[in-house]
């Protein structure tokens, strides 16, 4: 392997395991603090959405309430219009959340975003709220991506 590969190869894994945190905006956690986002992978900012790969994504949040389940709902915001952006479980406490969720404790959720091949290639915000029991937002993020083939 000559200078120029081994460089080559170093970038790749670099851009591969250093992904910056997400920015991402906090719409209404109102029972909730969201202190980390992370999406696999996102190697730049937007996070570019390949169409029919699924997307990991990594919320740490803390929950100032006790509740006994957690759904999520995941809007894509297209030109201000929320449309919903099914996932296969929406479930919080099948996401990586050990339920019933205590109050003052920190949590990940974690779960995959698949992209359809459907979709069109567009730039769009994502919304991803967790409700506790009372439909409150433990957490409500959005994030801008762009959807490519
Ligand atoms: C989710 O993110 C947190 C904080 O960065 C990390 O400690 C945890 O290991 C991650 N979990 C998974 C399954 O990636």
């Amino acid at each position: 392997m000559d200078f120029r590969t081994a460089c080559i190869v170093l970038v790749s894994v670099v851009a591969l395991t250093c992904a910056e945190p997400v920015k991402y905006m906090d719409c209404g956690s109102s029972v909730g603090k969201v202190s980390n986002v992370d999406i696999k992978p996102c190697p730049k900012q937007p996070c570019q959405l390949h169409k029919g790969q699924s997307y990991n994504v990594n919320v740490t949040f803390n929950s100032a309430v006790e509740s006994q389940t957690s759904k999520a709902i995941v809007h894509g915001i297209v030109a201000g219009i929320p449309l919903p952006f099914p996932i296969p479980i929406d479930d919080g406490c099948l996401s990586g959340i050990a339920c019933p969720i205590q109050k003052e404790r920190s949590y990940n959720y974690v779960n995959d975003l698949p992209v359809k091949t459907a979709y069109p290639c567009i730039m769009l915000v994502v919304q991803w709220e967790l409700k506790d029991d009372t439909g409150k937002d433990l957490f409500c993020i959005e994030f801008p991506v762009q959807i490519v083939s």
